[in-house]
């Protein structure tokens, strides 16, 4: 029986789950038994996860299995070029950057140095560093620069920083974007917080501005789905780009 792949609990639940909370016991038994039946264990993947509770970096990552959503979604889109906004520890980047060939483009863009700094080494852990550019700073200026050089266009683009620049952070990567570029949101249902239209928290403020400009953005056609498992309920938003502009 192969290790199990490694997916970490977080300490306490990321969000109030109310009546929902009564089955995250199941969600995390059903995580398991689809990773631990799909997954392939993964020594690189299990190091990041370590060196970031080392580094007392919060458990926010991705869980194995939307992680390696993104690969697939990268790879079917037959990604070249690879934006993520919001690195933490390297932990979704090492999944996106092994959907790239050898000569391929990860960029992804951090705030925090110290962060930064952890999934650098966890990328070159990986064996990924040689197509991976971890840039430190705010991601709005991030991507204003990467505009302005003229970098892209990315095909896939993952959205996972801080939620109020949601709507921003979008716009810029339709810019960044090809026809037929995919971009996707994480964390955009909040334990259902985001029907809350009264919501003074800033994050479901700004999943909501989110999806409220993308319904009016005909540059792009957009979906959401709610997801369970390991990171409690929550969601993704799927972008397609239509025309970049
Ligand atoms: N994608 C990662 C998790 C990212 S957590 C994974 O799944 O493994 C969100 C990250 O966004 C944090 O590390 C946080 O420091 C970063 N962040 C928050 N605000 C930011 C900003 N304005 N610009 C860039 N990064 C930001
Ligand atoms: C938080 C951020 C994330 O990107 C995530 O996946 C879960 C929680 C947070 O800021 O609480
Ligand atoms: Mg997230």
């Amino acid at each position: 029986m192969p290790r199990q792949p490694r997916s970490r609990p977080a300490e306490t639940p990321l969000f109030d789950l109310g009546e929902a909370d009564t089955h995250q016991g199941r969600w995390d038994e059903v995580d398991r038994y689809l990773v631990g039946t799909l997954h392939q264990p993964d020594p690189a993947l299990d190091a990041a996860l370590d060196t970031s509770d080392a580094a007392g970096l919060p458990a926010i990552n991705v869980a194995p299995n939307q992680g390696k959503l993104l690969q697939l979604l990268a790879r079917a889109v037959g990604a070249r070029r690879i934006l993520e906004v919001g690195t933490l520890g390297g932990y979704s980047s090492i999944w996106l950057a092994r959907a790239l060939p050898p000569d391929g483009e990860l960029v992804t863009l951090e705030i925090d140095p110290v962060r930064a700094e952890v999934a650098r080494a966890n990328l070159d852990r990986a064996g990924v560093g040689d197509r991976t550019e971890v840039r430190v700073g705010p991601a709005l200026e991030g991507l204003r620069a990467l505009h302005r050089e003229g970098a892209g266009p990315f095909d896939l683009t993952f959205v996972d920083a801080d939620k109020e620049g949601n709507a921003d952070y979008v716009d810029w990567a339709v810019r960044l974007s090809r026809p037929g570029s995919l971009i996707v949101v994480d964390n955009v249902v909040r334990a259902g917080a985001v029907v809350d239209e009264a919501s003074t928290d800033p994050r479901v403020r700004g999943v909501r501005r989110l999806h409220d400009t993308l319904a009016a953005d005909a540059r792009v056609t957009a979906t959401a789905i709610q997801t369970v498992g390991s990171k409690g309920w929550d969601g993704l938003t799927v972008v397609l780009v239509l025309d970049p502009g």
